[in-house]
């Protein structure tokens, strides 16, 4: 998609801009130690990010490319489903550059330069994590690949509904929510939770949230809502156990047992239907 892509112009950050980063950011750093998984509170010191400014995405990749070729690229909105996957698979993360007010450092809906900066980009310092991101971009195009077989148009769009249903479960569960054992107990790797004061102690220690090792099998079916701390978080045992989970998830794809999960959030839009079909020429629609 022409424009995806945008400068981060630093020039537009309000001296408001950089107190709700530095507000943000120190008050998260005793959480992070308490509640956050090794291989991110390693990435938070391999990427120096300064406390005190919203950071420059050229600072930020210069400290992580050397260690995983990953790289944040500055996007000026949403990004429709396969074009984020498919920039995964490049190793280009799309970055998120406007930030929250200071009125609404608790929750807002829709990522930030906090969410995308200080919550994602420290785990894209660690090898096997960086490589289960890229492997969630060889699955969006084996589901290209799967649907453009299909030859009735309206089960070819229902099926890759499904699918993508499934792999945004599978990556909200994970990526944004995603908690891991270790020797000290349970630590949170997904970044909704890393990027938010309240939920992350939350998300450890509050007996309302169920904890469960994940099976790719309940993670695919369940539906989950945005709006409000996540009820049901799903453990894993390692990055390696991760990474092999999304081989696990390309494998039930290609065996057709993603075509028909349970229907229910999230709500799969036109755009990112088309996102998909548009990589196969013949099958190209246009947005209403
Ligand atoms: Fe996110």
């Amino acid at each position: 998609m022409a424009g995806m892509f945008t400068e981060q112009s630093f020039k537009r950050y309000t001296p408001s801009d950089h107190l709700a980063w530095h507000s943000l950011y120190s008050r998260m750093l005793p959480r992070w130690d308490r509640y956050a998984n090794p291989a991110f509170l390693q990435g938070i010191r391999s990427l120096r990010l300064d406390p005190d400014h919203v950071p420059r995405l050229e600072d930020v990749n210069r400290f992580l490319e050397p260690l995983t070729g990953f790289c944040a690229r500055a996007v000026s909105g949403y990004v429709p489903a396969f074009l984020f996957f498919d920039c995964l698979g490049r190793r280009e993360f799309p970055t998120t550059i406007t930030i929250r007010g200071l009125d609404r450092l608790e929750y807002i809906p829709e990522p930030d330069i906090f969410h995308d900066v200080a919550g994602h980009v420290p785990m894209h310092t660690d090898r096997a994590f960086a490589d289960t991101l890229v492997r969630f971009g060889d699955c969006a195009h084996t589901a290209v690949d799967m649907v453009a077989r299909i030859r009735d148009e309206q089960e070819r769009i229902e099926r890759l509904r499904s699918i993508i249903r499934a792999m945004a479960r599978f990556f909200w569960f994970t990526i944004e929510f995603g908690l891991m054992r270790s020797a000290h107990g349970l630590r949170a790797y997904g970044s909704g939770l890393l990027s938010s004061y309240g939920e992350l102690k939350y998300s450890i220690e509050s007996r309302d949230v169920q904890r469960c090792p994940i099976r790719l099998q309940w993670v695919i079916h369940q539906a989950f809502e945005i709006d409000h701390y996540q009820p049901l978080l799903f453990i894993v045992d390692s990055f390696d156990h991760l990474y092999d989970l999304v081989g696990q998830m390309e494998t039930w794809m290609r065996e057709g047992k993603l075509n028909n999960v349970a229907p229910g959030e999230p709500h799969i839009s036109e755009e990112d239907l088309a996102s998909f079909l548009n990589c196969t020429p013949g099958l190209a629609v246009y947005m209403k």
